[in-house]
């Protein structure tokens, strides 16, 4: 079996070194996909010239944000100051949305610490044109805590919109079914059962996920390198019920590009936004992979795992700081 794992690569700057050499995007550009014309900009997402030069003339139906909270793990920047960081790049997403649209932004809470930057987050937002919608609560598998506190196993995810947008109800079922008789309601004087009245066989996802599997190293949508990746379920059961094929969905977080996938599969057209080109270059090779191969990550491999193999340095750097032997099994 393969197994070619890679560390996480925004705590080391030698091994980011390396594999930038990799990386087709530098700073300030964009990568234009030949196929089906999505686009990734490798920027910061409070750059308002080069957002609005990325859209172009047309506006998004659907924006997807997964900022780094607190940037990266918590207490790193001031709860206040990463409002205001928030701040600048909602205004951004306001203007590049349509009048008619949603915004979903994945956030943490720290519960040993005041539950920051929720609130902060959530009172900055009082002040923009989005409306709030949800507060929906994603369960992960993995949790952090101790023996003397309920472990924290919420993932926090924010639901605002603008006017009127799409909410395709017919989406948002799980595949549980739903197990539960009774709720008799009179509908036309005909007493009614609940599956009767129901629009599906399985239970609604509801503002709680339970059925959503978190990220980890067995599963092919696994990308090694990335910390912070999303479950493409998660992602696709947002963009199924909050757009429409062919619409316009945005995220100035890519990170592993699990949005740029969703899109490709549900055939929406996706502009996404990474500040760092090392992520910027893994979501393309996630996007390029999938239509290679079928598969939508690497699972025990990884995007750069070609260039290390033929790289006696990176190998040995590997080997020496985390011992991890790349060698092919031929
Ligand atoms: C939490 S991750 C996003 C995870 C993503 N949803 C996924 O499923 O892979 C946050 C990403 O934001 C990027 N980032 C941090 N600051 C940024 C900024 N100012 N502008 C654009 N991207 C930024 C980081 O490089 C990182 O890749």
């Amino acid at each position: 079996m393969i197994n070619f794992p890679l560390p996480r690569l925004d705590r080391d700057d030698k091994l980011r070194n390396y594999l930038l050499k990799f990386c087709r995007l530098k700073n300030g550009e964009v990568w234009q996909d030949p196929k089906r014309k999505h686009k990734v900009g490798c920027f910061n997402a409070e750059d308002s010239v080069s957002i609005k030069n990325l859209m172009g003339r047309n506006k998004a139906a659907l924006a997807v944000h997964d900022p780094p909270y607190n940037m990266v793990a918590f207490q790193k920047t001031k709860a206040e100051d990463f409002a205001r960081w928030c701040s600048s790049w909602i205004k951004n997403t306001e203007e590049i949305l349509s009048e008619d649209s949603s915004l979903y932004v994945w956030l943490g809470a720290d519960q040993k610490n005041h539950l920051e930057p929720f609130a902060e987050f959530i009172l900055m937002m009082r002040n923009t044109g989005f409306n709030s919608r949800s507060f929906i609560t994603m369960r992960n598998q993995r949790g952090y805590g101790t023996q003397m506190n309920w472990m924290s196993i919420r993932q926090e995810l924010l639901y605002y919109t603008k006017g009127k947008p799409v909410f395709n109800i017919e989406s948002v079922y799980t595949d549980i079914p739903k197990v539960l008789k009774g709720y008799y309601k009179e509908i036309k004087g005909i007493k009614t059962e609940n599956l009767e009245r129901s629009k599906s066989v399985n239970i609604r996802a509801g503002n709680v996920w339970i059925d959503v599997q978190q990220v980890f190293h067995l599963l092919i949508e696994n990308v090694n390198g990335c910390f912070a990746q999303k479950p493409l379920k998660a992602i696709e059961r947002i963009i199924n019920v909050s757009s429409c094929p062919n619409d316009r969905v945005v995220d100035f977080f890519a990170h592993a590009g699990t949005t740029l996938i969703a899109c490709e599969r549900l055939k929406r057209k996706c502009l996404t936004v990474d500040i760092d080109p090392i992520y910027c270059e893994i979501a393309i090779r996630r996007l390029e992979n999938l239509r290679e191969s079928g598969n939508t990550g690497w699972q025990n491999s990884n995007p750069f795992a070609e260039e290390i193999l033929e790289s006696r340095s990176i190998k040995n750097y590997l080997k020496k700081n985390y011992n991890i032997i790349y060698k092919r099994n031929y």
